[in-house]
């Protein structure tokens, strides 16, 4: 069936009405974006016409020159995903000793570290930006550290002039996983920009979505050289093949999808930060209840809104989780618990269990709530109603 008909189809098949959907389905923490499906179909005619599917043809040079244009930086390496990106960067750096990281993230962060044969080293985080503590990282620096491994949690920048000091004492390489950080900017530059290659995530649930698609981003030829011969088994041409690496390249589909999506991005962003904004407005006054804000000099892109939960809100996180949940209402205990009190990474010698008291307690502590395009605005209200009420 030709793509045309096969659209025609799918829109005259009975759907749901929005209000049917909202009576059935509880309200995600998260909703992907997809872009209209005509946008996609001349990008996929380019693709049957050529027969490329993969192997860094059309799609994936033109979505690596538009986001290299949109996100004002000198080079993308466009990946299958996100964990890939960090473990190529792990691997082009020759990373195998000691990673000093967080434990408050997103197990792929870990996982990365450990897949590329190098030992995670965990540091606690700062309170206000939930990311690794500069000072912390400082006291675990010792003669078998190689590199330094930072999460920008929720987009929020880490302390990028601290972290960069001290990887310069040391003379190690800074990455920083940056799977939240689509379009966000510091001081009037790309947060991409700090360090030695930060990775995005083009995950489903992400600012910026290929269905799953990823990319690491640096300013070093010999880097950039390195991921792509290293995402592409080591091969440097038809006979040589230079390093033991594996597939991660990005198909011609994904880079289809993120060109059909990329034109919507920038309205997505503004919607989310009117979100944001609204959520702010509706609970700034709440006692108990801290929000985690980037600083006034950092454009933010709305991808999550993370709230704290203190000693004196009226019920505990779990509660609040739990009468949101009854109420129809998803949100999300992300990061917890933290990667440290994973069985499989507290079997680890390298963790010392009493330490992270920063990050057990935010992970504790932190809800995020509702927020993606399309978020009603009644749906918010009763969101906000419910938090500053929880026992009503
Ligand atoms: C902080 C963080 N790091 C890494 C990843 C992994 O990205 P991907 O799902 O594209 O592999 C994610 C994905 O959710 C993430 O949130």
């Amino acid at each position: 069936m030709a793509f045309s008909s096969a659209i025609r189809e799918a829109k005259v098949r009975k759907r749901p009405t929005k209000a049917q959907l909202l009576r059935i389905a509880p309200v995600p923490v998260t909703r992907p974006c997809t872009p209209p499906l005509e946008d996609l179909l001349p990008y996929l005619q380019d693709i049957w016409a050529s027969s490329q599917l993969t192997n860094n043809a059309v799609n994936v040079r033109r979505l690596q020159e538009e986001l290299q244009e949109y996100l004002g930086v000198s080079h993308v390496n466009l990946v299958a995903n996100g964990t890939l990106g960090l473990l190529l960067a792990l691997r082009a750096l020759g990373i195998s000793g000691e990673v000093i990281t967080t434990p408050y993230t997103f197990v792929a962060t870990t996982n990365a570290i450990v897949l590329a044969g190098a030992t995670p080293v965990f540091a606690d985080i700062d309170p206000e930006t939930l990311n690794l503590s500069p000072e912390a990282v400082e006291a675990r620096v010792t003669d078998q550290t190689q590199a330094i491994l930072a999460v920008h949690s929720y987009g929020i920048p880490c302390d990028v002039e601290a972290l960069q000091t001290i990887a310069d004492r040391h003379g190690i390489p800074i990455i920083y996983d940056a799977a939240h950080c689509f379009g966000v900017e510091v001081g009037g530059r790309s947060l991409l920009d700090y360090g030695t290659c930060s990775i995005l995530s083009f995950h489903a649930t992400k600012v910026f979505n290929t269905f799953e698609g990823g990319a690491v981003v640096s300013s070093n030829p010999q880097l950039n050289q390195a991921i792509g011969q290293l995402a592409n088994n080591g091969i440097v041409d038809e006979v040589n093949v230079n390093s033991v690496g594996l597939n991660a390249k990005m198909s011609e589909l994904h880079a289809a999808i993120g060109l059909a999506q990329l034109p919507y991005v920038s309205g997505q962003i503004a919607q989310r930060l009117a979100i944001v904004e609204a959520y702010l407005e509706g609970l700034s006054d709440v006692q108990g209840l801290s929000f985690v804000q980037a600083k006034p000099d950092v454009i933010h892109n709305g991808y999550m809104f993370p709230i704290i939960l203190g000693a004196d809100y009226p019920v505990e996180r779990d509660a609040l989780y739990e009468i949101l949940t009854k109420n129809g209402i998803s949100a999300r205990r992300y990061f917890y618990p933290i990667v440290a009190d994973l069985p499989t990474y507290k079997r680890s010698s390298a963790i010392d269990f009493e330490e992270f008291v920063v990050a057990r307690r935010a992970a504790e502590g932190v809800l995020c709530l509702p927020l993606f395009p399309g978020l009603d605005a009644s749906i918010q209200d009763r969101i906000i109603e419910i938090v500053r009420n929880p026992l009503c």
